[in-house]
């Protein structure tokens, strides 16, 4: 199969082509800027879309901006009209839960997806190990970690690709089962975790902020519920990054 993917340069989107590399399809990543095997082009004017879009098979949407998605899906959805592809979008779990500008925007793209007439597929995923990694990355330095009251289950993101992949070779499903990682932990027992993999011991504060999107993660709506289907830890993960640490017990 020829497979366009959106966002192919991004942190999930290399181990999605390489996923689908590896399963023997061609791959076309669609990026703003040159480079081996890519169509340049932009999401935000449309540029370069209908040229990239000849021939594909199905389309993996991951690119975003971080902020407000929802112009670049619908220019998208309105230059994959009548070619028949399959768009495999990837949203996250609570999008419709969690009071989060960001989260808004994803589900507005989810609604105009599945009212397009395109052939779909949907799959709302939970946060990345290496997505909270960065949050206490981030205080590595400070005397103390900060963290919130929050439940997660986070998840590994070669997993989430090799599911893509599988999602971008099958029919079109519609909402695809969500994907969640193997365990569900709150902030603080990530924070363990991470000063652990990193030899720190510093006291854990947990900031208990207010408002709706703070009660939302605190009871859990980011999780997609157990058993979840990745099976890689956030311990797991802590020590495939740091290997030196894991050898020695830490
Ligand atoms: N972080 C998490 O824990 C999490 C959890 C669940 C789902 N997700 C979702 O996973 C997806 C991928 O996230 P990520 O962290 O891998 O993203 P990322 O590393 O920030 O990459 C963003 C990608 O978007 C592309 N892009 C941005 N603006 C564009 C434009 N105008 N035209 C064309 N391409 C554009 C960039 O391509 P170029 O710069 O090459 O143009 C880049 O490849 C996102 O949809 C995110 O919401 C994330």
């Amino acid at each position: 199969m020829l497979i366009l993917v959106t966002g192919g340069t991004g942190r999930l989107g290399r181990p999605t082509v390489e996923a689908l590399c590896t399963r023997g399809h061609d791959v076309r990543v669609f990026s703003r800027r040159p480079g081996d095997g890519h169509a340049v082009g932009d999401l935000t004017t449309g540029a370069g879309l209908a040229d990239a879009l000849v021939g594909v098979d199905a389309v993996v949407h991951l690119a975003t901006t971080r902020r407000k998605d929802i112009g670049q899906t619908r220019m998208l959805l309105d230059a994959m009209a009548g070619t028949g592809a399959h768009l495999v979008f990837i949203s996250i779990v609570g999008v419709d839960q969690v009071p989060y500008a960001y989260y808004r925007d994803k589900l507005a793209s989810e609604q105009a997806i599945e009212s397009s007439g395109i052939p779909h597929t949907i799959i709302r995923v939970t946060q990345f190990h290496g997505f909270v990694a960065e949050f206490l990355d981030a205080q590595r330095r400070l005397p103390v970690t900060f963290v919130v009251p929050a439940w997660v289950q986070t998840v590994h993101m070669p997993e989430v690709a090799e599911r893509l992949a599988e999602l971008a070779e099958a029919a079109p499903s519609g909402r695809a089962a969500d994907f969640g990682g193997p365990e569900l932990l709150s902030l603080r027992q990530h924070a363990e975790q991470w000063q652990r993999a990193h030899g720190i011991r510093r006291p854990i504060w947990s900031v208990r902020l207010p408002g709706a999107f703070a009660r939302a993660v605190r009871e859990g709506k980011l999780a997609s519920g157990l058993p979840g289907a990745g099976r890689v830890t956030f311990r797991e993960y802590l020590a495939l990054e740091h290997p030196e640490r894991a050898t020695n017990g830490a």
